[in-house]
């Protein structure tokens, strides 16, 4: 396998490209119906599609971070870094990049360490500022777990917290999609990424003076990020749109993909 993350082009080759970052601990399919709606309209949306390392058909962590020259520490920098490398490798020095939850904490390293790239941001379901303790311990724990006799099984609670109430009475074939990716991730790809995330920092700061169209997006019944956490990030852009999209959880871009596939084309019109 190639030591570069997994990349899917979606839609119409030219046009500035607009990069999708998924939820831990899930893959690119998360972003299925929202693409289909994104390149499927008279003026569809180049879109591009990356799996996180370890997840996907991604190569681990540690063959991205060896061949990069990242430090071997599990960190989401690293991961901005691959993102980086595999946009510059398919000739993308230039894109609108939103992140849903842990794809969003890669934006915001983006826009920490990696900011030419960034044509427009968008922020869903994500949270700017970094874990307190309890937070971390927990991660460090479900990291062990993972790569213990539980495997994938450590990750499978958050099937009651990652959906809206209303999605199990209106959707039941979501609840089963989505745990079904729960069930199907991989451990390795659980353990780092628990870890990487643990060690995020407050990046807050990143996004002031951030010069480019942004998007905060969070479903009202995401218990993940709050409400709070959607102004924090807002409010330090200089140039964002609020969008909350009712009847949707954390996974606002499963729940309701076309609310979401609107506030994306609307943002990438803006940076277009
Ligand atoms: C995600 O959906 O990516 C996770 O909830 C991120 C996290 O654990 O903070």
């Amino acid at each position: 396998m190639s030591a570069r993350l997994s990349l899917t082009r979606h839609g119409p080759a030219e046009g500035l490209p607009l990069v999708l970052l998924h939820a831990f601990p899930l893959d690119s399919r998360m972003w299925d119906a929202v693409v289909a709606d994104l390149t499927g309209r008279d003026d569809p949306v180049p879109v591009v599609t990356v799996d996180a390392p370890g997840f996907g058909r991604s190569p681990r962590a540690r063959d991205l971070a060896r061949r990069l020259g990242c430090p071997d520490a599990p960190s989401l920098r690293t991961y901005a870094a691959a993102v980086e490398d595999v946009l510059a490798a398919e000739g993308i020095d230039r894109a609108v990049v939103a992140g849903l939850s842990m794809g969003g904490y890669v934006a915001l390293a983006l826009a920490e360490r990696h900011r030419d790239l960034l044509a427009g941001i968008g922020l869903l379901d994500t949270k700017a500022t970094a874990d307190g303790e309890d937070a971390r311990a927990t991660r460090l724990r479900v990291a062990d777990q993972a790569t213990g006799p539980l495997g994938a099984r450590a990750v499978a609670p958050m099937i009651d917290t990652v959906l809206s109430p209303a999605t199990p009475e209106n959707q039941p074939d979501v609840v089963r999609t989505v745990r079904g990716w729960l069930e199907e991730a991989p451990p390795h790809g659980i353990a780092w990424a628990q870890r990487a995330m643990a060690g995020r920092p407050d990046r807050v700061a990143a996004l002031s003076g951030l010069d480019v169209p942004g998007l905060v997006l969070r479903g009202a019944d995401d218990v993940s990020s709050s409400q709070e956490d959607a102004e924090t990030m807002a409010g330090a852009l200089p140039d964002a749109e609020v969008v909350v999209v009712d009847r949707a959880g954390h996974l606002s871009a499963v729940e309701q993909p076309e609310v979401v596939a609107e506030a994306l084309r609307a943002l990438h019109a803006r940076c277009a």
